[in-house]
């Protein structure tokens, strides 16, 4: 089992900054990262067919023997994580939420602000991060609408994606944040943009790297890390459009790969040729 591979999944590219991450802390495992990009985004869809989707997408990962899956997408683990969890009690699942506790224990203006998806915002996971880690914690959200479209077309400086960002952060800063946690795995490819509009002042939260420490923790728990010291490699899928994953790969992230074809049809996904 430790030499079988770490799935991974998105609706995008966003879990991408998840799995650099850990690749940098794993290097020795291969890993099978998909983008659901038929479907991104996942933000306002509906719980069940983000559901669906995950569940779809967690048995194609099985197919590969994966030992684990990262549910790099605050989304997809707000609608999901639970649900896999009891549905496939055979494997890990390592998922994330917003990083409500380090902003919370480190805010010294007592008020944070968080970036995410509506749903997220709308789940159950979000309202049990609320409730364990805010107490006397004024917490601001915002759900940027069209941001997540424009990651995904690779715009991380435009002059679009830096109106989304400054509507959603000077009413935050007006109100005071210290601290501005992202909620969402796409956002971690503009913290640069991001940190220009709120200054050096205001710490930019990523979870990306706590993640990574968590899936080693898991893997050690359960005896299932790759030993074999040489360097793993990652297989690359798309169910959407396969050349804007080949090209963010190559542009944003010096990755020079081809990512393969998945299909959905009738709720199934099987691979395209
Ligand atoms: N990257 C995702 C997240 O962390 C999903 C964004 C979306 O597809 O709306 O929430």
């Amino acid at each position: 089992m430790n030499i079988h591979p770490v799935g991974i999944f998105d609706s995008g590219v966003g879990g991408l900054s998840v799995l650099s991450e850990i690749a940098k802390q794993l290097p020795q495992e291969e890993y099978y990262y998909v983008a659901d990009q038929a479907h991104v985004p996942y933000g306002s869809r509906s719980i069940h067919d983000v559901r669906e989707f995950s569940e779809e997408i967690t048995r194609f990962l099985l197919s590969k023997e994966v030992k684990l899956v990262v549910i790099a997408c605050n989304t997809a683990s707000a609608a999901a994580l639970n649900y896999l969890r009891d549905k496939f009690p055979q494997i890990p699942f390592v998922g994330m939420e917003p990083a409500v506790k380090p902003a919370a224990e480190g805010t010294i203006s007592g008020v944070v602000g968080v970036l995410a998806t509506p749903a997220t915002f709308q789940g159950e996971l979000y309202t049990s991060v609320l409730e364990r880690f805010a107490n006397g914690v004024m917490v601001l959200q915002d759900t940027c609408p069209g941001l997540v479209s424009q990651i995904e077309k690779g715009e991380i400086h435009s002059s679009e994606t830096r109106t989304i960002l400054e509507n959603a952060l000077h009413p935050m800063i007006q109100k005071g944040i210290d601290r501005v946690v992202l909620g969402c795995t796409h956002y971690p490819f503009i913290i640069p943009l991001i940190q220009e509009i709120v200054g050096p002042q205001i710490e930019v939260i990523d979870p990306s790297p706590a993640i990574a420490r968590q899936v080693l923790r898991v893997l050690e728990r359960n005896n299932l890390l790759n030993l074999a010291g040489e360097s793993g490699s990652v297989n690359f899928f798309s169910t959407g459009n396969g050349s804007l994953l080949k090209t963010f790969l190559n542009q944003l992230m010096d990755i020079n790969t081809n990512a393969q074809q998945l299909i959905w049809k009738d709720g199934e996904l099987t691979e395209g040729y």
